[in-house]
């Protein structure tokens, strides 16, 4: 057989920014909007250190505000939730993202439920993520999954009635994903670390997103034969020189290639779609809040 086709997420991202970006000088010129993302940082993390600049930049580059917001490490509950009433009352932003993970001292929950749910571009305060397990329209969708079901509307159009399998039950992509899936009219299926023999269930996959953070875990006979296969993991693992790295996925790519239909290669398969996803967020919630037409991105 064929190798798959590779589905590439770089790519897709570079267009889609520039749709937010088109979308966002419409709405400067027609109604003198223009969109506001604030993100905030606790503590000194490198790795989200990197993910918030990235967000920063990729924000301006489209033609929206950011206003970035770092914190220390030691900063306490009380501080935090003072931050979000200020921009949730600020109209200049309307987007607001809490870098997660937090420092242990806050309580990532009390934090998320204060953001008002029209700015939660992370979809992860409680009233969208009930509106997107309920199916109602309108709510904020988390980005990475977001991302993912962008790429597979675009690998294979229509998904309804096919067999999605999501390995991962977090609530920043798995259970976003099932139920996303689900709204297109997918049968689907949550696996995770305890699910009994997982390889026989992925290999019932039409569609297999794996986000379990484990590098590699998805072997090539664990895919049904022209499935879909969306790679959500990002693991550094040591390179072949030493002292080097790399990153790899959750799915062993070299020999998922040589069976699935179509696969997201890591890195440049999902990781770029979070980024664009979180523009568009950001761009359709200013237009929401704005009540002004949302763009189709
Ligand atoms: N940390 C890892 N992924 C995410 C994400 O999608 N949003 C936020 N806020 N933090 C994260």
């Amino acid at each position: 057989m064929a190798d798959a086709k590779i589905i590439d997420g770089k790519l897709f991202a570079e267009g889609l920014r520039a749709r937010v970006a088109a979308a966002a000088a419409e709405l400067k010129a027609k109604h003198g909007l223009v969109p506001g993302l604030a993100t905030v940082l606790v503590g000194d993390d490198p790795a989200s250190h990197v993910y918030v600049r990235n967000k920063n930049t990729q924000t301006v580059a489209a033609g929206m505000q950011s206003f970035h917001h770092p914190l220390a490490a030691t900063t306490g509950q009380a501080d935090l939730l003072a931050l979000i009433a200020k921009l949730n009352a600020d109209p200049a932003v309307h987007g607001i993202l809490v870098q997660l993970p937090l420092p242990q001292q806050i309580d990532s929950d009390s934090v998320i439920a204060a953001i008002d749910p029209a700015k939660d571009v992370d979809g992860f305060h409680l009233m969208n993520v009930g509106k997107l397990a309920a199916g109602i329209a309108g709510g904020n969708v988390p980005c990475t999954p977001m991302g993912c079901l962008m790429l597979l509307k675009d690998a294979l159009g229509d998904l309804a009635g096919k067999s999605a399998v999501v390995v991962g039950r977090s609530n920043i992509v798995g259970k976003p994903m099932a139920h996303l899936l689900l709204g297109e009219s997918c049968t689907v299926t949550i696996a995770h670390s305890r699910t009994r023999d997982l390889a026989s269930v992925c290999r019932q996959a039409d569609i297999l997103v794996a986000a379990v953070g484990r590098p590699l875990m998805i072997q090539g006979d664990w895919i049904k034969p022209g499935a879909a296969v969306i790679d959500v993991g990002i693991n550094r693992v040591a390179g072949t020189e030493p002292g080097k790295t790399k990153l790899v996925g959750d799915v062993d790519f070299a020999a998922a290639v040589k069976v699935a239909g179509s696969i997201t290669p890591v890195p440049g398969g999902v990781g770029p779609m979070t980024i664009a996803c979180l523009l568009r967020s950001t761009l359709l919630a200013a237009c929401a809040i704005h009540r002004v037409p949302a763009p189709n991105l």
